[in-house]
């Protein structure tokens, strides 16, 4: 038997672990926090950012999204980002995460905008074949 198990509580999609020692992982794209690093969003502040060095509009394949943070922050900077993440899992919660605050009223239009950028893939990058495109960056960050 697994050590972790998925279980839908309080309206979410979360990863739960037998042992309840570990608080319950979800994914969360509205949290004050993420909310804070927007704010201050630019080169200057994520280095993640200043390393791509790209324009607003352009496409970023992130191969590795995990909980997609980076994913996330890309998106609000305006890129178009294709997130790739192998795990079935982590896929599933992002998906959750992605699409509970894309049907919340509350949210607000220019994050609902930003969400819409991203379009999540459960896949190994490895084996994503890209199509020819000058605009498009894959990332591992
Ligand atoms: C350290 S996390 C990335 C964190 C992520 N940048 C973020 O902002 O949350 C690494 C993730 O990459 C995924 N991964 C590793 N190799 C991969 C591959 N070849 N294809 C797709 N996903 C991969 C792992 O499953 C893991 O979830």
């Amino acid at each position: 038997m697994s050590r972790f198990f998925l279980s839908r509580s309080s309206g979410r999609l979360c990863l739960i672990s037998r042992g309840a020692e570990r608080s319950p992982l979800y994914v969360d794209f509205t949290t004050p926090a993420l909310m804070q690093r927007v704010k201050r969003l630019s080169p200057r502040s994520e280095l993640l950012l200043k390393a791509l060095g790209g324009q607003p509009g352009e496409t970023v394949v992130d191969m590795t999204t995990g909980l997609g943070t980076d994913s996330f922050l890309l998106a609000a900077y305006g890129y178009r980002v294709l997130s790739i993440e192998r795990s079935r899992t982590l896929y599933l919660l992002l998906c959750d995460g992605l699409n509970r605050a894309l049907a919340d009223p509350s949210v607000p239009e220019w994050l609902q905008k930003t969400l819409a950028r991203i379009h999540l893939i459960n896949a190994d990058a490895r084996s994503v074949s890209l199509l020819p495109n000058e605009s498009v960056v894959p990332i591992c960050p």
